[in-house]
């Protein structure tokens, strides 16, 4: 569908343009003209199909110019995220001069207090902050007409519920609540509309729940072998942006140095990191100054980096929704992507249900032989000689000439290959993790779901205990009627 059938504004259509936007997505067409009518929408769509800009050009059209108060709030779950769609709602909604603002947490408070007084008209922030600035009454949001739940199953679920509950409780005159996330179970899909009026579900009927995009691989390997199976599958597929998703944050840390030692050009992001260097690694993996960006779930929702190519999950998510959201990094906007996960023996009944969840099954992938890897290193070598070749090489021919004398041309080639190929020789121990527990694959969907999102959330928002009080909260008072299960801390 196009834009200009969707009566949005001369401003937003320009931003629009300028965004290189040709058509609306699906999820755009869909919910675009329900929520500016006013109507509470639920809308679920593959990942990286625009359903930031399908909540944020609706909102971004009904400001009142006129009327100094924050007048929608956007929820998100990670810092990064919250970030990003304060972006995207800047450029989305700068021709009309909108002021979007972002809070979150491990960021200077006061800083945030100071540029609050020039209250945004659109607030983005994480839960955690949000609830900070509204005990200190640094934000008012007895004027917001629009609040949005981006990866709304996330924000319903154990660890953030009872934030969300408070900051809904703050905005009072609220009008429309909007909820959006690729994956919606069922339990939390009711939840939502405890907090709605009459919503429109919107669901964009997909075959398959992962984004069609995406080419997806499992590789069945000893824990023993994944590591070096890993660097040699990079090696063949050669990605241009690669992300890697571990389970644990020593995990994160310890590939991410094997990576390092090995030769690749890899950094890692997790909770423990400060907020200043999360932000480093994700701006240099963002300007293509880092090839590999190793990753916790913290950066599995809602992250748009265009370039990735490809997604490995050297730990199986354990939670199925994950996987969809994980893999979605890549496969974005158009745009093709690979993602391989790998398996130990006995988590395969976890593949299968991951499998079952998402209605496409992955394809085996053969861990490729050390010659592969290093046919696959050469290749890349000899096109970085060929990039190398256009540039100016005119100062080095002296030293060049004098190499000539001492060696041949050909020895002279092959030790260029070698300098720019990796070393697979080093030595790198990855720590085992304790297998998942075992599972049959024979277990229905429905079964095991929702379990354990609060481990997930410490690195969220600073709020690692009190989601945990939560979570034990949830499960005295029966609340959430789905099986929780204990999740390693991302
Ligand atoms: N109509 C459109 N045409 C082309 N590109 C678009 C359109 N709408 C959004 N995009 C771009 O597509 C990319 C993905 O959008 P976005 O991040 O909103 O996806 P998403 O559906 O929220 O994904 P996720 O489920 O991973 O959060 C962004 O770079 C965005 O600018
Ligand atoms: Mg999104």
């Amino acid at each position: 569908m196009k834009f200009t059938e969707l009566n949005l504004n001369d401003a937003l259509m320009k931003a629009i343009k300028r965004s290189g936007f040709e058509e609306a997505t699906p999820i755009q067409a869909q919910t675009i003209p329900l929520a500016m009518a006013g109507k509470d929408v639920i809308g679920q769509a593959q990942t990286g199909t625009g359903k930031t800009a399908a909540f944020g050009l609706p909102i971004l059209q009904q400001l009142d110019k006129h009327h100094k108060a924050i007048q929608a709030v956007i929820i998100e779950p990670t810092r990064e995220l919250a970030i990003q769609t304060q972006e995207e709602l800047f450029r989305l909604g700068r021709d009309e001069h909108a002021h979007v603002q972002v809070v979150y947490g491990g960021a200077d408070i006061g800083r945030q207090i100071r540029s609050l007084k020039k209250t945004p008209e659109v607030l983005v922030g994480t839960p955690g902050r949000l609830l900070d600035h509204l005990k200190r009454k640094t934000i008012d949001l007895s004027q917001v007409q629009t609040v949005v739940l981006d990866e709304a199953d996330e924000m319903l679920d154990m660890g953030f519920i009872q934030d969300i509950e408070s900051i809904l409780n703050y905005a009072v005159n609220r009008k429309q609540t909007l909820l959006f996330s690729a994956t919606m179970p069922k339990p939390i899909l009711r939840i939502g509309e405890k907090f709605m009026n009459d919503p429109e579900v919107v669901q964009i009927k997909a075959k398959e729940l992962t984004a069609d995009l995406i080419d997806q691989y499992f590789v069945r390997v000893k824990e023993s072998e994944k590591f070096d199976t890993m660097c040699r599958l990079i090696d063949v597929q050669g990605p241009d942006l690669a992300v890697v998703f571990g389970r644990t944050k020593r995990r994160v840390d310890e590939l991410t140095r094997g990576l390092q030692a090995r030769g690749y050009n890899a950094a890692g992001i997790h909770g423990d990191l400060t907020q200043a260097r999360r932000m480093t690694v994700l701006k240099r993996f963002k300007a293509g100054k880092l090839d590999i960006l190793v990753a916790t779930d913290v950066a599995a929702r809602g992250l748009d980096i265009s370039g990735v190519t490809h997604v490995y999950n050297y730990d199986i998510p354990q939670d199925p929704d994950s996987y969809v959201h994980r893999i979605g990094r890549t496969g974005r906007a158009g745009k093709n992507g690979i993602s391989v996960t790998f398996v130990t023996p006995n988590e395969l009944g976890y593949l299968r249900t991951i499998e079952r969840l998402t209605k496409k099954k992955m394809s085996p992938l053969r861990p490729p032989t050390n010659d592969e890897a290093l046919h696959g290193q050469l290749k890349q070598a000899k096109s970085q000689i060929e990039e190398l070749m256009q540039s100016d090489l005119s100062k080095y021919g002296d030293d060049a000439n004098e190499l000539l004398e001492n060696y041949s041309a050909l020895d002279l080639a092959a030790a260029l290959l070698k300098s720019l190929s990796k070393d697979n020789a080093a030595k790198v121990e990855i720590t085992p993790e304790k297998p998942l527990p075992f599972k049959s694959g024979r277990s229905h969907r429905g079964h095991g779901r929702g379990h354990g999102h609060g481990a997930r959330h410490g690195h969220f928002d600073n709020n690692r205990r009190k989601g945990r009080g939560k979570r034990n909260q949830a499960r005295k008072s029966g609340r959430h009627d789905f099986v929780i299960k204990k999740k390693h801390k991302a």
